[in-house]
């Protein structure tokens, strides 16, 4: 990328033409009340200080044994986060907080179905389940640390119970997002060598209650063809009561979780104490290729880092009640609704559904009934809401002393929105850019300290050094416009490697800006993020985009391989093309391009064959918004397929100039099947 070029992205469109904004300073009220206001942070926090400034963050947590180490940085790009201490993620979340907070409400659950009672869980009946669980794991599954297990999950307590119960026994939990497909989480089970799957029979979602199990039953069968052996299911069971689903259980393979739990009532397991550089889990996430990264987390140093970051960028403290709308299945949930609160013993929100069900006054009859005090959601879920019932915050009593936004750019006029109209002008706001790679946030405002800029994540969080690099390597300063924007220094949440899978780990983050392949040298070695940005002169990051092929829809990382892939299991299907298009409510949304096999006939039947593989092969989440039939792709004349000209048609811009491609003519043909 030329340096002034402003356009890394198809997807960094929506940015670019924004203008710079006015400032918001964070009310006086929150900041005489915040965790961090000590401007010395980032002095104590520089590269002068580096790596042993992170001790701080390791401070937050019980040790059982000290580390020797702070950074072992000898084999980079593989850095290990203090090395030779020991600790349990369990123990951290759970068992240090039974003394003094032992009847504190660890999660609200608040079932979709409004009728429902709100579940209060004590972190001492956290402690109880989890217990059992663990027992449960260990005895009648025979898991074991460094085992992998994998979790398909909806969001119940059941979820980070089963999470914390691996932990507690040096278990490799790798949770796949509910909403995916049974052949996605057999894909997943058979990367990470699960042999066993943890799952539901049923969840509510949008209105409805849906059949999970039968997603377990195919999920299985993926394995097995990929050559992985599934030999438990656990299936719990939404009610406990009765069975939810209408897909049998099999015999010797599947067992209803809260029947084998009435062994194991009572039963205490103690937390294995775990060296701070194993696996904590695996999250799977997209990327260029078809298949999904399995991004490892080691224990010592992300527990770390989402300690500090939920302590002094979610400003959470003991009287909070804390709301994040993400899903566990995502990142975003592992850090900021499992770990990093609990490891504060904080008190959250778990809610299973929908914002918007049955209406959009949905979350603040929960924020006004709980009292919540720090929300935490994404813009797609913002400009849904803002949508459907624009002035519905107003008509209830809660007050938001913090909000997070999260995931994908948010537009000024949905920001100013959210701060007015659910911030009621009492919140602090802050735009946290990061990534399922890198654990915890990387930029965002320190909420006591900084003034808040609608539409930019704002500066870099203390000890996180980004540089911006053009496509050859030179630094593009503040104000300098638009590059690759990587993090110089290693940091304690940053993932270890990708799952069975070193080279490409190296091959994708660390390659790019490599100052020296053969180098030991952490400074030679800047992270990647895949992710267009530019610094203005004020210091503050604003986020472009992915500049790889993934498409970011609702804040979601799919790659565009994947949804290609999925088109391609139909069989009238030739050659398909993703492309993102921008969407009002979801940001980004996938619309393909797809050519069938010679003599077959275009109908209307291939569409929704197309988006019905799509939803059986990745999940409903990447569903196409059109499926568009034609003659032929544009090519170039080594018979690359150019995207980013089916994306200008798709967005009805200009494509540009053509004259690369192989059959140009094929342009307008489109065009005019488009409308
Ligand atoms: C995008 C989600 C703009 C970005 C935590 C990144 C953002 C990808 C922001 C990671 C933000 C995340 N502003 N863009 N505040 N936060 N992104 O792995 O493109 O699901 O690379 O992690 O989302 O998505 P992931």
């Amino acid at each position: 990328m030329a340096k002034g070029d402003t356009n890394p992205s198809a997807e960094s469109r929506i940015a670019v033409h924004w203008h710079e904004e006015d400032y918001f300073s964070p009310p006086k009220k929150f900041v005489d009340q915040a965790n961090l206001t000590d401007q010395g942070i980032f002095e104590r926090f520089s590269l002068d200080h580096f790596p042993d400034c992170f001790t701080a963050y390791a401070d937050l947590l019980d040790w059982d044994k000290r580390w020797d180490t702070v950074l072992d940085s000898g084999n980079p790009p593989f850095w290990r986060w203090f090395v030779g201490g020991r600790l349990n993620a369990c123990h951290n979340c759970v068992d240090r907080h039974l003394d003094e907070h032992g009847d504190k409400v660890a999660f609200h659950f608040v079932a979709e179905d409004e009728d429902v009672p709100i579940e209060d869980i004590t972190y001492r009946q956290l402690h109880e389940r989890v217990n059992e669980f663990a027992a449960l794991l260990q005895d009648f599954c025979g898991l074991k640390a460094g085992d992998r297990a994998t979790l398909h999950m909806p969001m119940v307590p059941e979820l980070p119970i089963v999470m914390l119960a691996c932990a507690r026994l040096g278990v490799i939990h790798s949770q796949v997002f509910s909403g995916f497909s049974g052949k996605a989480a057999g894909d997943r089970i058979a990367d990470s060598g699960s042999r066993v799957l943890i799952t539901m029979d049923a969840y509510n979602r949008g209105g409805s209650l849906v059949d999970h199990k039968e997603k377990a039953d195919i999920a299985v069968k993926q394995a097995e063809a990929l050559g992985q052996h599934v030999d438990q299911v656990l299936v719990w069971r939404r009610y406990p009561d009765r069975h939810s689903s209408d897909t049998p259980m099999v015999d010797g393979r599947d067992h209803t979780v809260q029947a084998l739990l009435k062994k194991y009532k009572g039963k205490k397991v103690a937390p294995v104490s775990m060296p701070a550089e194993d696996p904590l889990f695996l999250m799977y996430t997209s990327g260029t290729t078809g298949k999904p990264k399995g991004a490892q987390h080691g224990i010592g140093g992300y527990l770390s880092y989402v300690t500090a970051t939920s302590k002094y960028i979610q400003d959470i403290q003991p009287q909070d009640v804390y709301w994040c709308m993400a899903d566990i299945g995502w990142i975003t949930g592992h850090s900021y609704i499992v770990y990093g609160p609990l490891a504060l013993a904080a008190t959250s929100v778990l809610y299973e559904g929908a914002p918007t069900v049955p209406d959009a006054a949905r979350p603040w009859r929960i924020a006004e009934q709980l009292g919540v005090t720090i929300f935490h959601t994404s813009p797609t879920a913002v400009r849904a809401l803002r949508k459907l019932g624009p002035d519905e915050p107003g008509k209830h009593d809660f007050h938001f002393k913090h909000m997070t936004t999260v995931g994908e750019p948010i537009e000024p006029e949905v920001w100013r929105w959210y701060y007015k109209a659910v911030g009621k002008g009492e919140a602090v706001i802050v735009d946290t850019w990061w990534q399922t790679e890198t654990g915890g946030f990387l930029c965002s405002t320190v909420p006591g300290i900084h003034d808040m800029k609608p539409g930019s994540a704002g500066p870099a969080l203390p000890g996180i050094h980004p540089v911006i690099y053009d496509d050859h390597g030179n630094e593009l300063g503040p104000g300098e416009g638009a590059g690759y924007i990587c993090i110089r220094n290693p940091w304690p949440g940053a993932m270890q490697t990708i799952w069975g899978d070193p080279d490409r780990f190296v091959r994708t983050y660390y390659e790019r800006f490599c100052k020296d392949p053969k180098s030991k040298d952490w400074r030679d070695w800047p992270y990647f993020a895949g992710d267009g940005a530019m610094q203005s002169p004020d210091g503050y990051y604003r986020i472009l985009g992915r500049i790889d092929d993934v498409i970011n829809v609702a804040g979601h990382r799919l790659g565009t391989k994947e949804i290609e892939s999925a088109a391609l299991t139909v069989d009238e299907i030739a050659e398909a093309a993703a492309v993102a298009v921008p969407d009002s409510v979801k940001g980004m949304i996938p619309e393909l391009y797809v050519s069938l096999k010679p003599g077959i006939d275009a109908d209307s039947s291939i569409g929704d064959k197309v988006v019905q593989a799509v939803a059986t092969e990745i999940g409903a989440i990447a569903k196409p918004r059109a499926v568009h039939i034609v003659p032929d792709m544009p090519k170039t004349r080594s018979g690359k397929i150019m995207r980013r000209v089916l994306a200008a048609i798709s967005k009805k811009e200009d494509p540009g100039d053509v004259s690369t491609l192989a059959n140009p003519e094929i342009v307008d043909r489109i065009r005019e099947l488009n409308g």
